[in-house]
């Protein structure tokens, strides 16, 4: 953990617990990064649905080219914040009312899921264009991946016979002009694979528009970049990534490729910290049962994994009995709710936790707050912190999200 986040984790007071604490000079520098390893030929979306919390937004908007957003919702919260940030709306089951929204909101690009929301999308359109990109599921094999929505039969996209049926209703409708492809096939993957299936993606695109004689120019192959929770420091390797997309892209040097990350991109700025309450033995295995829970911080019981964490010992115990602990032994680390699925962390070995100390979970920056289920038993929210650092030059951060938002390359083409 930084220095300067330590100390304002130090700085809270235990009435503040638990505690999302976000890191805001450390997302910008990350994502700095990203964009730096990145060919300028390919766009940076951000998938909004990783985490939408408008600090974060604000953060990431200077070095993005726009968001991806995945429902009405989203893209409401988006504009609200961002007028003019171009914007991509994906996801399955559009209603006809956000499909309807997303032409009034200035949507740049609507990802369409099947042949029924195309037609649907022709029934509200009205007088107005709309510019789509087909999301289609490709018969590619994928390695072994946290999370698979395409590659065998999934809700997502469509299967590329299906396509010929929409570019049917697209010749039909002048009001609708295609773009390209949008494929998101999976996400956990590191960047050899994840590269070597963008290369699948995109010989089978440059074939399929080859033998339809359609002019392709845009595909979004997604997001879904690795993040190991087990191994919190290795991090998705996006200088090679950046390196082998730019020798990919050599061979078409007319095609934008688009991006749309959301975990990968947030995950490592933020921390859920909270305090042990208890400590207890049960049957000879140790528990902490910590302040707050799965009902804050979900990630681990949706992706079931060990939460990785830090411990920030509490020396301030002030009570006349003997203070709980466990010391060098493994222990579960369990939330407040009243089910046994309320597990942050099992068997990890530590070398002494007691009743009062702190605990700062790592890599809550995704799919976190945001996915869980917050209401179950009615505990208090947590409270939110965004740390950010007074030396950097809000100035200069404005003017490099202008500069993002005018440089806005083949979203806002004619
Ligand atoms: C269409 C689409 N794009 C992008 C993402 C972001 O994936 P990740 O957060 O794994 O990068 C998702 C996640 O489900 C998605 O469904």
């Amino acid at each position: 953990m930084r220095a300067q986040l330590r100390a304002h984790i130090n700085g809270l007071t235990a009435d503040e617990l638990p505690a999302y604490v976000y890191d805001l000079p450390a997302l910008r520098a990350h994502v700095h990064a990203i964009r730096a390893a990145l060919p300028d030929r390919v766009e940076l979306l951000y998938a909004a649905k990783a985490n939408s919390d408008p600090w974060l937004l604000q953060a990431l908007a200077a070095y993005v080219d726009g968001f991806e957003v995945a429902s009405g919702g989203e893209l409401g919260h988006v504009r609200a914040h961002f007028p003019e940030i171009p914007v991509a709306f994906g996801g399955p089951g559009k209603t006809p009312a956000e499909l309807d929204q997303a032409l009034k909101e200035g949507v740049q690009r609507l990802h369409v899921e099947s042949e029924h929301e195309l037609r649907l999308l022709t029934s509200v359109l009205g007088e107005r264009t709309a510019d789509v990109l087909l999301r289609v599921n490709l018969p590619v094999a994928l390695a072994s991946v946290a999370l698979a929505m395409g590659g065998r039969p999934s809700p997502f996209g469509m299967d590329p016979a299906q396509l010929d049926r929409c570019l049917a209703v697209i010749a039909a409708d002048r009001r609708i002009r295609l773009r390209g492809l949008h494929v998101h096939l999976a996400s956990g993957l590191q960047a050899t694979d994840q590269l070597a299936l963008i290369q699948q993606i995109l010989a089978w695109a440059g074939d399929w528009a080859h033998t339809r004689r359609l002019d392709l120019t845009e595909v979004n192959v997604g997001g879904g970049m690795g993040v190991d929770y087990a191994r919190p420091h290795h991090r998705f390797d996006w200088a090679a990534f950046g390196a082998g997309l730019r020798r990919t892209l050599l061979r078409d040097p007319r095609l934008t490729v688009r991006i749309e990350p959301g975990r990968s991109v947030t995950a490592y700025c933020g921390w859920y910290v909270t305090q042990v309450l208890d400590v207890k033995s049960s049957r000879g295995e140790a528990f902490a049962v910590l302040r707050g829970g799965t009902h804050h911080l979900r990630t681990p019981a949706a992706k079931q994994h060990d939460h990785p964490f830090e411990v920030i010992p509490d020396d301030s115990w002030r009570q006349p009995w003997e203070r709980p602990e466990v010391r060098d032994q493994p222990v579960t680390l369990v939330g407040q709710l009243c089910t046994p699925k309320d597990v942050l962390a099992r068997h990890v070995r530590v070398e002494r936790l007691r009743v009062g100390d702190w605990i700062a979970f790592a890599m809550a920056g995704a799919y976190a707050w945001n996915i869980s289920h917050h209401e179950f038993l009615m505990h208090p929210h947590p409270t939110f912190h965004h740390v950010d650092d007074p030396r950097i030059d809000d100035a200069e951060a404005v003017e490099r999200a202008e500069m993002s938002v005018a440089g806005m390359r083949a979203l806002q083409a004619p």
